[in-house]
């Protein structure tokens, strides 16, 4: 075992949790000690009260849900904040009760899930996160910002930054993917997009950093599981995007439904006090999640709500998302010196700096304007960004004999699948105010963009889904009704070429929606296997909100292109792309496994004491009915051009503890067509006190290259990407011997080494 050379604890400013970090002497402070000063104990705790509107639940209804109580609270100031109120009518109703009733007239705050889009979808985050740009990440938040700024809205529950491995789990839709340095970036990205530079701004809104910690880590990819998860993995796996999002300056934090070693996450003041309020400096407010607090009493570490309350706010969770505890407890706890009261001052504290910073002290009417709610939404400006950002986040997963882009002397085109005409799951889940079928579809995308000089013959083939479709029910799927099987065969025979739009429906990922089978549900692989029986030149347009089992496509269909749920603009976006007006460059940010028995799969894993080589024996880590690897791996995606990889060097061969080495790499595009690669950059320290994974990315650059262009590209790797946590969350470089490989894809790299002393 090498020896440790340095030690960064990150522990350096061990700053009070419950105190604040802008400097007490600012405007702010002034403005919020004030203010804090002039609060009963009751005004307060209101301050820390979060209740939902009653037209729209994101979470079960709770047991009191009473709307004239409700309304009284709101009028003697026992809410500090609501959810899912949302229009400016609706907002500025709520805000008039407060302010105009209340003794101190502290605004609301009114927070919603506005995750890729409030009216003009994006991609969902996953899909986003295909594009490895997080600039377009900026620009889809910066415009959903300012589309929910108009809506009364001052707060996203956004985004969510849990790194998800286990694609059986329904939320990995909702994140940026398997790895957390791509992760980092995105989280970075979509918090500056939401909030811009200002948050007084009218067009930003506060951002939320979601679910702290570990929530993506459920046990089997149930939702709301248990998550064990050992020191080493929470703090180089889980929390580097949640530092991320605090250290661009996140307004806000939400812990996360599950317990993590035992203690629930919502009471975890290690989590919430010693690292996020601490070692950190976040000095924004930290939201429970829906009832969280209240599911203690499940979890089995609360006896009732009271003792729920305790825990939690003790904990660090400084605003009650509708379990209704601190509202009914936090007094008497206070009261009975069970909970000190500088607990409470802290949260309000936090909660009056956020509301200061969005300016509604100023004017807590200023988001409610109806001249902007009528112009800002769904504007051509906006659906052009969404048609920009769906095109760059869709990964061409196969593509043999170059069937794609479609060529010119393609005289017929068969649309066929239960998605091909659906204009509403390309919509995705946490669809915010998107309005229901709204998205163009796979056939209105084709048909506007051949004219009339290509014959579209259109069949549903099957439906995929039977009855009800909502964020709140459960889906049935379509396993029996093949009546429009016939129909389907007939126009794929009789077109030169099929694109099959299957996958997922909407609803079938999400919150709520874990799935033991990750195949394509109900009738869309017989579908497959009909259509290509008749006609071979079948492109799989596979629209999905996890990644997805399809081994029986990947054998035959010529071309598959994964566009997810790829929001208002999806039948352009992928017209662009099927037919060659833009040139794929998405990459997958999470590992398409073999088989649901590989999951969790990822490329970052340790190699174990028997890794698999050439030597197949029996006992080795391997499983006896499947390869080891994944379908298609992370950071994999094909372009209508090929890019070559040469000269990979280094400014040296040795460096210090704490120095920088450079990598230069040429990248040449030797194919036909322009295009764009995302260039992968992934080190191995190959001794270490803890097994490190046999590959981490540590960098990537999108670059755009003319056919035959070649560039050169350089990455710097310093203490940031050379160095680990320990257990204990001590941040640590070790000497030593690194490798560094450079490709298209996680799998596919050329390599070198250098040296650390
Ligand atoms: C529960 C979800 O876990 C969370 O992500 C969401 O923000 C809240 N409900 C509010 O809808």
């Amino acid at each position: 075992m090498k020896h440790i050379v340095g030690i960064l604890i990150v522990m350096l400013l061990l700053l009070n949790a419950c105190s604040s970090s802008s400097g007490s002497n600012s405007e702010e402070e002034r403005f919020v000690e004030a203010l804090l000063g002039k609060m009963t104990l009751e005004e307060k705790i209101g301050q820390m009260n979060q209740r939902t509107g009653q037209w729209e639940m994101t979470g079960p209804a709770p047991k009191n849900n009473n709307s004239q109580q409700l309304l009284e609270d709101l009028k003697n100031g026992h809410v500090g904040s609501m959810l899912n109120v949302v229009g400016a009518e609706a907002t500025r109703k709520a805000q008039q009760l407060v302010v105009d009733n209340s003794r101190l007239g502290i605004p609301l705050i009114f927070g919603y899930d506005v995750v890729h889009g409030h009216q003009t979808m994006f991609p969902i985050p996953l899909g986003e996160a295909a594009s490895w740009d997080p600039e377009l990440a900026m620009l889809s938040a910066s415009v959903a910002a300012k589309e929910a700024a108009a809506t009364g809205l001052q707060w996203t529950f956004a985004p969510m930054v849990d790194v998800g491995r286990d694609a059986r789990w329904g939320r990995v839709m909702e994140g940026a993917g398997e790895d957390a340095y791509l992760g980092s970036a995105f989280a970075k990205a979509r918090v500056e997009g939401f909030q811009g530079s200002d948050l007084s701004n009218e067009n930003t809104i506060a951002a939320c950093a979601k679910h702290f910690a570990g929530y993506a880590f459920s046990e089997s990819g149930r939702d709301y599981n248990a998550v064990e998860i050992g020191g080493e993995s929470l703090h180089n796996v889980v929390l580097p995007p949640f530092k991320a999002a605090s250290d661009a300056g996140v307004a806000t934090f939400m812990n996360s439904f599950n317990t993590i070693d035992g203690m629930p996450a919502t009471a975890s003041s290690y989590l919430q006090r010693t690292l996020l309020k601490g070692q950190w400096g976040f000095d924004g407010f930290v939201v429970s999640d829906w009832n969280s607090i209240g599911e203690m009493i499940q979890h089995g570490a609360a006896a009732d709500l009271k003792e729920a309350a305790l825990r939690a706010v003790k904990g660090g969770s400084d605003m009650d998302m509708e379990a209704h505890a601190y509202l009914a407890y936090l007094k008497e706890l206070v009261e009975s010196g069970e909970v000190d009261v500088k607990y409470i001052d802290d949260a309000v504290r936090r909660i009056l700096r956020i509301k200061y910073r969005l300016g509604l002290f100023d004017d807590p009417y200023k988001y409610c304007n109806d001249e902007r709610e009528k112009n800002n939404l769904l504007t051509d400006e906006h659906k052009e960004a969404a048609r920009k950002v769906a095109r760059e986040s869709m990964v061409l997963l196969r593509n043999e004999k170059q069937i794609l882009p479609i060529d010119e002397a393609v005289k017929s085109i068969a649309v066929i699948g239960p998605l091909a005409d659906d204009k509403d799951s390309p919509l995705g889940n946490w669809r915010a105010q998107a309005i229901s079928n709204s998205a163009v579809s796979l056939l209105e995308g084709v048909k506007s963009a051949v004219g009339t000089g290509i014959k579209v013959n259109y069949a549903k083939g099957c439906d995929l889904v039977t009855g009800d479709r909502t964020f709140g029910n459960i889906l049935n799927f379509n396993n029996d009704d093949r009546s429009a099987f016939k129909e389907a065969v007939r126009a794929a025979k009789k077109s030169d070429v099929v694109l099959l739009a299957i996958g997922e429906d909407a609803y079938q990922s999400g919150e709520g929606r874990s799935q033991t089978d990750i195949t394509l549900s109900g009738l869309q692989n017989e579908l497959f296997e009909a259509i290509y029986k008749v006609n071979k030149n079948v492109v799989v347009v596979l629209m999905t909100g996890r990644p997805v089992v399809i081994p029986e496509l990947a054998e035959k269909a010529p071309a598959i292109l994964e566009t997810w749920h790829a929001g208002s603009e999806a039948g352009n976006a992928i017209a662009d792309v099927l037919f060659g007006k833009y040139n794929p460059s998405g990459k997958l940010p999470m590992t398409f496994p073999r088989n649901v028995g590989q999951v969790p799969i990822y490329y970052n894993h340790k190699n174990t004491g028997r890794p698999v080589g050439d030597d197949m024996g029996n006992l080795w880590s391997r499983y006896t009915d499947s390869p080891n690897t994944p379908l298609y791996p992370f950071g994999y995606g094909l372009s209508y051009t090929s890019f070559m990889y040469s000269n990979l060097h280094l400014d040296k061969n040795e460096i210090s503890t704490g120095d920088e080495v450079k990598v230069m790499v040429t990248v040449t595009n030797s194919g036909k067509v322009k295009g764009k690669e995302v260039i992968q950059l992934y080190i191995r320290d190959e001794v270490a006190t803890y097994a490190r994974p046999v590959k981490e990315l540590k960098g990537f650059k999108k670059v755009e290259l003319a056919p035959g262009e070649s560039k050169e590209v350089s990455f710097t790797l310093g203490k940031d990407e050379l160095g680990y946590f320990h257990p204990n969350g001590a941040y640590v470089l070790e000497s030593g011997k690194f490798k560094i490989m450079v490709g298209g894809n996680s799998i596919e790299t050329i390599d070198t080494t250098f040296t650390m002393n």
